[in-house]
C-alpha cells in the first residue's frame, strides 16, 4: 500500500497528538484543547519548524518533526534537530519510518543544513539501528542533555 509524506496541516493535529500518546504514554499533563491548537498552529506556521506525517490511506501512520536552526558558523548554513518521530505500532517494521526519515534529510539539504542531530532515550530498543539505518552515525559527538526540575 502506497504511503506518502507531507507537510502537517492544521487538520492533522488529532491524529499526531494520538501518535504522541504512543511515543510518551506517561507524558505530562497535557495542556487544555485551545491551547494545543494555538500551538500547532505556531508550530505549522513556524519558518523553523517543519512537521512531517506520513499518509497511509487517508490515516496518519508517522509523524516527525525537524526544526531548522539559523546560525552563523559553518558559512552560515543552519542545522537541523529532529524530534518526535514515530510510526503508529501497528504500522511498525513496514519502512514508514524509513520513508519519513528519508523525506525530513532530504528537506534538509534542501533547507541548506550542515548537519541534524537526533537524541533517543536509552531505553527505546531498536531506535540507534533505526537512525544508523538511515546514515545516521554514533561517536562523533557526545550528546548531553540537561533536564530543567520540572521535568526531572
Ligand atoms: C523507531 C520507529 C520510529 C521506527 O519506525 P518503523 O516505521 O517501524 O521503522 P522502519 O520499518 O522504517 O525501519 C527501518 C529500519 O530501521 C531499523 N529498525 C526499526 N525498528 C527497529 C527495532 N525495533 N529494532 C531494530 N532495528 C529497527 C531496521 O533496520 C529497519 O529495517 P528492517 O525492518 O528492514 O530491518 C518506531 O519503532 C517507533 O515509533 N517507536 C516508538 C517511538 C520511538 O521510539 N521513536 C523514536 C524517538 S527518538
Amino acid at each position: 500500500m502506497d504511503v506518502f509524506v507531507r507537510k502537517a496541516k492544521k487538520h492533522d493535529l488529532q491524529a499526531v497528538l494520538e501518535l504522541y500518546k504512543q511515543l510518551h504514554p506517561e507524558d505530562l499533563p497535557s495542556p487544555p484543547e485551545r491551547e494545543l491548537k494555538r500551538i500547532w498552529t505556531r508550530m505549522i506556521s513556524s519558518p523553523a519548524v517543519h512537521c512531517y506525517v506520513a499518509e497511509q490511506e487517508g490515516k496518519i501512520v508517522a509523524t516527525g518533526t525537524l526544526a531548522v536552526l539559523p546560525n552563523l558558523t559553518r558559512g552560515g548554513r543552519p542545522y537541523g534537530l529532529i524530534e518526535n518521530v514515530v510510526t503508529d505500532k501497528d504500522f511498525h517494521r513496514r519502512g514508514i519510518g524509513k520513508k519519513l526519515l528519508r523525506y525530513i534529510l532530504q528537506e534538509a539539504e534542501r533547507l541548506n543544513c550542515y548537519k541534524v542531530m537526533v537524541l533517543t532515550d536509552v531505553y527505546r530498543h531498536g531506535t540507534v539501528e533505526f537512525y544508523k539505518t538511515a546514515g545516521f552515525k554514533t561517536g562523533l559527538k557526545n550528546g548531553l542533555v540537561w533536564l530543567p526540575h520540572s521535568v526531572k
